[in-house]
């Protein structure tokens, strides 16, 4: 049976810091086909890799990641309180592409533009993406669907997907309509009637968050999805029989 891609959700975050250089490398070295990862602006307009729009959750600082400067952000400790990775940093978007450059990982750009929306974000990781010559090796996502069209707007070519949780119906006729490449949904969501018989029809991937528990990779391997975005890439990587 055909094993869906496996990308590292935030980096091999099962194992190592979520969104940490230390995360991205760990994904690579166990032989995931990509990492997704977030991205936000610091006060001073730097592009950093961070979930949460507030920094208290995964440092020792506290407040909203956009009232810091990259260099105040850079002194914290973002180990997420696993002490076997103390110093852990923030990374910023070009050190990601600088550590997989080599690798041949493909990287989910989700484009963190839910509660700030980071003016000038789009145009930015589009810029970036370019200079580092990874435009065939991102995929761009938001739940912030004025986002991805942007990032459409700004690159015709790049691939772009759809992030979404809820229960909304003909959600690939609206991938279609909209011209994205993929539907990234919740797990649940691809047991919706024909599903993934629409998604096949209209040529749209579905790449799917966030999967790991086995029977549900499982699942999502039967269904026949794209990606699976996983914490763990190496559980996932043995239970499609690829390690
Ligand atoms: O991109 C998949 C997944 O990361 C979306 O949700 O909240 O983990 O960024 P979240
Ligand atoms: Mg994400």
């Amino acid at each position: 049976m055909n094993s869906p891609l496996v990308w590292a959700h935030r980096g091999a975050s099962g194992y190592a810091p979520e969104n940490t250089i230390e995360a991205f490398q760990l994904a690579a070295d166990m032989g995931a086909d990509g990492v997704e990862l977030d991205v936000q602006l610091t006060r001073d307009g730097q592009i950093v890799v961070c979930h949460d729009e507030t920094i208290d959750r995964t440092s020792d600082g506290a407040g909203w990641l956009k009232d810091y400067t990259l260099d105040e952000l850079k002194n914290m400790n973002f180990d997420n309180g696993n002490k076997a990775y103390e110093g852990a940093e923030i990374p910023t978007m070009q050190e990601v592409f600088d550590v997989l450059r080599d690798t041949g990982l493909v990287i989910n750009i989700e484009l963190k533009t839910g509660i700030i929306f980071y003016p000038g974000l789009e145009e930015a990781i589009v810029e970036l993406t370019k200079a580092n010559h990874f435009e065939d090796r991102v995929i761009y996502s938001s739940f912030n669907h004025y986002s991805v069209m942007k990032i459409k707007e700004l690159d015709p070519q790049a691939k772009t997907g759809f992030l979404y949780a809820d229960g909304t119906i003909d959600m690939p006729g609206y991938a279609k309509d909209h011209g994205v490449d993929a539907l990234h949904p919740a797990l649940y969501n691809i047991q919706f009637p024909d599903f993934m018989k629409q998604c096949r029809e209209k040529e749209i991937d579905v790449n799917v968050w966030t999967v790991n528990d086995g029977k549900y990779l499982k699942m999502c391997q039967d269904a026949g999805v794209h990606a699976v975005i996983t914490n763990y890439p190496k559980k996932a990587l043995e239970l499609f029989g690829r390690k």
